[in-house]
């Protein structure tokens, strides 16, 4: 095999790796052209939740997730690679410089990227630990964002914020057709969100978590979320190239959390609505740009994994010209 055909393998395997990355609603609103000993990602107009996020911050942040999941991929085979990210479409660009030797690291994350879910069930009673959420922190910051771990009181205003965004989202015709197109039934076409990976009831807890509207068929446990931890992942700007590179750092923090066996859950409603965003916003005290609330807490080693969600085949998002 020459040089050539072994980097478009590992860029059509990082492309196809990256397919497992978390998306809202799990509408994987990106495409990947491999060409030329590059690897371009361009985020999918027909896959982007018009009405819920009409500036494309969740599709960018779930574009970012997918970025990070194929460099996470080509690290893992042993490539130092460039990125590039200019602001337009592509929305960026990967190319492979040499091969080096893989570090230890490396396998471990791209292992992760089979073994991460959103688990909406209620987490057990015992704390993620301060020096796992400082571990968190950390890796978040490496990655270009932050994360603010919120005080009570926060959590309480917070509780107040998903509730406000959830009500005003509910009260959107356009909205609830968008989601209900999106969620629940079984997904043969491999996008959305299954009723299988659904609580069969929200669980009564003091932050909520997303009501999707549809019944779910997950047995949800009779937990309280006391014991969880919620967070707010930030970082300096608020335009497009931020929104990107917030998923990178979604990405990274969530496999950091898998490796800990901590769950992460994202609550995204309070930054999709406005009014809730600066609610977020002044929890930061107003020196970020909120990107996304998530519940981190520990798992009933009892439960089994939830079901995985699907995922479209690779021709439908992978080219290689
Ligand atoms: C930007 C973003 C926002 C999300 N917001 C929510 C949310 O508000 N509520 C929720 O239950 N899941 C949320 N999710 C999780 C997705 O629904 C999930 O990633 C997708 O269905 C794929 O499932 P998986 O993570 O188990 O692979 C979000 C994911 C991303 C990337």
């Amino acid at each position: 095999m020459n040089d050539n055909d072994e980097v478009k393998r590992a860029l059509v395997q990082a492309a196809d790796a990256a397919r497992f990355a978390p998306s809202i609603h799990n509408t994987q609103p990106w495409r990947w052209v491999v060409t030329d000993g590059r690897l371009e990602l361009f985020g999918v107009a027909e896959r982007q939740l018009r009405e819920q996020d009409p500036t494309g911050r969740m599709l960018l942040l779930s574009c970012g997730t997918a970025l990070h999941h194929a460099r996470v991929a080509l690290e893992a085979e042993g490539w130092r690679y460039e990125v590039d990210r200019p602001a337009g479409e592509p929305l960026a660009v990967l190319r492979p410089v040499e091969r080096v030797p893989v570090a230890p690291e490396a396998t471990r994350h791209f292992q992760m990227l089979g073994v991460r879910r959103t688990d909406r069930r209620t987490v057990t009673d015992e704390r993620v630990s301060e020096d796992i959420l400082r571990d968190l922190a950390k890796v978040t910051e490496e990655s270009g964002a932050r994360l603010h771990v919120l005080g009570r009181d926060q959590v309480l205003a917070l509780a107040v914020a998903v509730d406000r965004a959830q009500h005003a989202e509910d009260g959107d015709d356009r909205i609830t057709a968008e989601t209900a197109a999106w969620v629940g039934g079984d997904r043969p076409d491999g996008t959305g969100v299954p009723a299988a990976v659904l609580p069969e009831e929200v669980p009564l807890t003091t932050v909520a978590e997303r009501d999707f509207q549809t019944a779910g068929t997950l047995t949800a446990g009779d937990g309280h979320d006391r014991a969880a931890t919620y967070a707010v992942l930030y970082g300096d700007g608020d335009e497009a190239e931020d929104w990107l590179r917030g998923g990178e750092a979604l990405s990274r923090l969530w496999l950091a959390a898998t490796e800990q066996a901590v769950s992460l859950l994202p609550l995204s409603g309070p930054v999709e609505i406005p009014f809730t965003r600066q609610t977020l916003r002044r929890m930061l005290g107003d020196v970020g740009f909120p990107y996304l609330a998530v519940r981190l807490g520990t798992l009933d080693p009892a439960h089994s994994a939830p079901p995985k969600t699907p995922r479209l085949p690779a021709e439908q998002v992978i080219d290689v010209l």
